[in-house]
C-alpha cells in the first residue's frame, strides 16, 4: 500500500461541544439552556437522558486536556455554554463561568494545543427562549453581546472562532421538524429562525473582528452532498429543493449576499419566513470570512415525497430520517448500503463532493472539516479494550477523501474528528457512541479506543 501524506502545515483536530459533555449543569451559577428543557419534555430523548452530568468533562477537564494531548493533535475544538457565561441570555457575565474557560483555554495552552472556539453549539439560555429565541431578532443581538463578552475574556487564548455550529439544525430541526430544542414545528418559525441566526453569525462576526482582530473567524455548516435516488425529473427537483435548503440557503448569503430565489419563493407567505429579514442584514451576514468549517457524515440521496413506493421497487430503504414534509423530498438508503449506528450510509465519496463544491462554487478562503466521525456500538471487551476497528475504517475512508479533495486542488487545511469522548448525542440521549475515547456513565472511567491510538499514529505519521 502506498503511503499518501498530508500538507506539512495541515491541522489535525479532535472536537465537542458544550452540552454534549460537561454536565454540571447547575454548577457556578450556570443557568438553564433550551436542552435543558426539551430533555424533561416527555418522549423528546430517548431513555429520557438529559445533560446534567452527561461526561462531567467541567470538573475532568484536566484529565480530558491530557486525552487531547495524548492525541498530538493541533488543535481542540470545545463550544462555550452560553448559559453559563449569561444565565439568562442577557446582562453582565458571570465570572465563575468565564473562569473555567479561561482554565480550558490556558490548559490548552500549557499544552502547546490550538483552541478552536465555537461560541454556539446549540445550547440557548432558555429565557432568550422564553422571549421568542431565535424567531426575534433580538436574540441575535444578544448573541453579538454574548461573542464580545467571551472574546474579551478569553479571546488571548482563542485561535479561531467559530460562531455557529449547525445552524441549520438549530433552525430546521429545531422549529420546523422539531426533533431538536426548542421543539417547535413550525415552518415560518424555521426561516425566521433561520434568518435571524445568520444575523448573529454576521453581528458576531464584526464584534469578534473589534475585540482579537488577529483571531480568524468562520463558521461551521453541515452541508449536504445529495444525490437524487433516480433520475426521475420528480426526485431530481426533490434535490433540488433540498439542496435549497440544506446548502444555498446558507452558502448565497454568507458568500453572495443573497438568498437563493427559489427559496424565498418557497417560502413566501410562511410566516414570519422571510419577513424578517431587513435592509443591510444580507451586507452584515455576507462579509468576508477566514475560513469555512465544513462538517461531514454522509450522503444524503433524496427521491420525491409521492415516490416512497418507486424508491422501494429501486431497492431504497425508505425512510431513513427525519425529513422535511413541506419540502416534499425524502432521504432514502441505497440498496447494500453500509451504515453506523446512527443509521448514516457510509460513502466518504460525498466528503471530496462537498468540499469540491463548495470551493468550485462559492469559495477559496481556507477550509476545515470542523466534524466528521462515527457512531458505533462499541463494547468493553473481556482484554478491557474497545476494539473499534470499524471507526478505523470510517476515518481512514473519510481522511482519504479529504486527500482526494487536496489533490483536486480543494484548499483543505485541517479535520477535526468528532468525537473525543462518548456523550450526549442530543435526542439519542447516551445510546451513541462517537468517541475516540470511552466513556463509562455510571463512573465517569475513560477508556481510550483502538481508535484513539489509530488516530494518534496517523496523527503523528501526518500520513495515511
Ligand atoms: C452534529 C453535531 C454534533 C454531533 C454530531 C454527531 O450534527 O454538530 O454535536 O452530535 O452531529
Amino acid at each position: 500500500m502506498t503511503t499518501r501524506r498530508f500538507p506539512n502545515d495541515f491541522l489535525w483536530g479532535t472536537a465537542t461541544a458544550s452540552f454534549q459533555v460537561e454536565g454540571a449543569a447547575d454548577a457556578d451559577g450556570r443557568g438553564p439552556s433550551i436542552w435543558d428543557t426539551f430533555c424533561r419534555k416527555p418522549g423528546a430523548v430517548r431513555n429520557a437522558d438529559n445533560g446534567d452530568i452527561a461526561c462531567d468533562h467541567y470538573h475532568r477537564v484536566d484529565e480530558d486536556l491530557d486525552l487531547v494531548k495524548g492525541l498530538g493533535v493541533g488543535s481542540y475544538r470545545f463550544s462555550v455554554a452560553w448559559p453559563r457565561i449569561q444565565p439568562t441570555g442577557k446582562g453582565p457575565a458571570n465570572q465563575p463561568g468565564l473562569d473555567f474557560y479561561r482554565r480550558l483555554v490556558d490548559g490548552l495552552q500549557a499544552r502547546d494545543v490550538e483552541a478552536t472556539i465555537t461560541l454556539y453549539h446549540w445550547d440557548l439560555p432558555q429565557a432568550l427562549q422564553d422571549d421568542g429565541g431565535w424567531v426575534v431578532r433580538d436574540t441575535a443581538e444578544r448573541f453579538a453581546e454574548y461573542a464580545d463578552i467571551v472574546a474579551r475574556a478569553i479571546g488571548d487564548g482563542a485561535a479561531r472562532w467559530i460562531t455557529l455550529n449547525e445552524p441549520w439544525c438549530s433552525a430546521w430541526r429545531g422549529y420546523e421538524v422539531g426533533d431538536h430544542a426548542p421543539g417547535i414545528t413550525d415552518v415560518g418559525q424555521a426561516a425566521a429562525a433561520h434568518h435571524h441566526l445568520l444575523l448573529a453569525h454576521g453581528l458576531a462576526t464584526e464584534v469578534l473582528r473589534d475585540a482579537t482582530p488577529e483571531v480568524p473567524v468562520g463558521i461551521a455548516l453541515n452541508l449536504a452532498a445529495l444525490r437524487p435516488g433516480t433520475d426521475d425529473p420528480l426526485d431530481v427537483a426533490a434535490t433540488l429543493r433540498m439542496d435549497g435548503n440544506r446548502n444555498r440557503i446558507f452558502l448565497d448569503p454568507l458568500f453572495r449576499g443573497e438568498y437563493p430565489v427559489d427559496m424565498l419563493e418557497h417560502y413566501a407567505g410562511r410566516e414570519p419566513g422571510f419577513s424578517v429579514v431587513r435592509d443591510g442584514d444580507l451586507a452584515i451576514i455576507s462579509q468576508p470570512l477566514d475560513f469555512l468549517g465544513v462538517n461531514y457524515y454522509s450522503p444524503e440521496i433524496i427521491v420525491d415525497a409521492t415516490r416512497r413506493q418507486a424508491a422501494r421497487e429501486f431497492g431504497y430503504t425508505v425512510p431513513t430520517r427525519p425529513e422535511s414534509h413541506d419540502l416534499a423530498a425524502v432521504g432514502v438508503l441505497s440498496p447494500g448500503a453500509q451504515v453506523t449506528q446512527m443509521n448514516w450510509e457510509i460513502d466518504a465519496s460525498g466528503l471530496r463532493e462537498l468540499l469540491g463544491r463548495t470551493s468550485r462554487e462559492y469559495t477559496d478562503i481556507p477550509l476545515y472539516v470542523t466534524e466528521n466521525g462515527a457512531a458505533y456500538d462499541d463494547y468493553v471487551g473481556p482484554t478491557g479494550e474497545v476494539r473499534d476497528g470499524n471507526r478505523t475504517e470510517y476515518l481512514r475512508a473519510h481522511l482519504g477523501a479529504v486527500l482526494d479533495a487536496i489533490e483536486d486542488g480543494v484548499n483543505v487545511v485541517g479535520f477535526f474528528e468528532w468525537s473525543l469522548l462518548d456523550n450526549f448525542e442530543w435526542a439519542f440521549g447516551y445510546s451513541r457512541r462517537f468517541g475516540l475515547v470511552w466513556v463509562d456513565f455510571p463512573t465517569g472511567t475513560r477508556l481510550p479506543k483502538q481508535s484513539y491510538d489509530w488516530y494518534a499514529e496517523t496523527i503523528k505519521a501526518n500520513a495515511l
